[in-house]
């Protein structure tokens, strides 16, 4: 089913329930090959470490890890952000499980895997014109994963000026109530739907110097147990998965002092992959997840302490 693991051993766990539901196991045990820890870093599309990062960056090596493979065939999946580094590892995961991905985001990014429009999710006539458009096109929309955002300056916050603050909060806190406003509609409609929001470490700890960022992912949390309780009743979950550093350029960006401070941080010692995140990401969105909804999935090397 993925052709890039073909090799590796396959096996039934369960025979499918329903057509979303996870299916089997991808045993990786055996040490992998160089050819496959670079496809485990950055996902489809993605780019080489050493290219955004040279040499500080630890490899995560992926022996022992175990895949589950989903069948999202004949769902539809909306990504935002899904042109960035953690986004781009979600469309890869979905549409490699036979999901229906569409992209939103403001960057142009990979235009090889899902169907693409170039939205501003603060803009809320973008959003709708986006909703309508894929409502005619698709007929549904089964998961919707927010993954657009922006860290903004890192600096103390008396440095931040009030338009940089306010900037940061509409794209990551105020851009998802947007999208989910016109979402949800369709979903509780139906009856049926994944919601999956991401946030961040900050929203738990509060980050120095990231304080705006740390608030938006604060909301974030709150809107999600809020939306969840909602919507509960009506067969639509609503989760928000929280990531410490990930290797994407939203963190590289910030340089090698800042990034070499928050893997000694990191009780594992290293950034995080977008398909790490993936993986949580794409079993919230799965049949495979009955029972858990309002919930924030901490993906952070084990930093988050709560
Ligand atoms: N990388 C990390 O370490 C990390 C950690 C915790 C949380 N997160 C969160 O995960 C999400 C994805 O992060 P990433 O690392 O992939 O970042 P990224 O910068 O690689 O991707 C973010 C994407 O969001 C898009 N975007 C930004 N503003 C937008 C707007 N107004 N409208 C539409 N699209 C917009 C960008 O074009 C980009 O493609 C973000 O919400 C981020 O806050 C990231």
């Amino acid at each position: 089913m993925i052709s890039r693991h073909h090799h590796w051993q396959t096996r039934l766990i369960t025979p499918p329930i329903s057509s979303a539901i996870a299916r089997s196991v991808v045993d990786r045990s055996r040490p992998s090959t160089a050819a496959h820890r670079d496809s485990e870093i950055f996902g489809l599309g993605g780019s080489r470490s050493e290219e955004l990062f040279p040499a500080r960056v630890r490899i995560y090596d992926g022996a022992g890890r175990v895949e589950a493979v989903y069948d999202f065939s004949g769902r539809t999946a909306v990504v935002t952000g899904g042109a960035g580094g953690i986004g781009r590892a979600i469309v890869a995961r979905l549409a490699t499980a036979g999901a229906s991905v569409w992209v939103w985001d403001l960057a142009a990014g990979d235009r090889s895997e899902g169907m693409f429009l170039q939205v501003d999710l603060t803009d809320s006539e973008q959003v709708a014109t986006a909703t309508k458009r894929l409502l005619k096109d698709a007929g549904r929309i089964d998961v919707l994963v927010n993954s657009a955002g922006t860290l903004g300056s890192y600096v103390p916050f008396d440095q931040l000026a009030p338009q940089e603050w306010r900037r940061i909060i509409d794209v990551n806190l105020v851009g998802v109530l947007e999208v989910c406003s016109h979402v949800v509609p369709h979903m509780r409609a139906e009856r049926r739907g994944r919601i999956v929001n991401i946030g961040s470490l900050a929203a738990k700890q509060g980050l120095a110097n990231l304080s705006a960022y740390s608030s938006a992912s604060g909301g974030v949390v709150a809107f999600t147990k809020a939306l969840a309780q909602e919507l509960v009743g009506f067969g639509v979950f609503v989760n928000c998965v929280a990531p410490g550093p990930i290797n994407t350029t939203l963190i590289t960006d910030l340089g090698p002092d800042v990034v070499e401070s928050m893997i000694k941080s990191s009780p594992m010692n290293r950034l995080g992959s977008p398909s790490e995140v993936a993986e949580v990401v794409v079993w919230l969105c799965s049949d495979a997840c009955t029972f858990a909804t309002g919930a924030v999935f901490d993906v952070s090397g084990g930093r988050a302490a709560y």
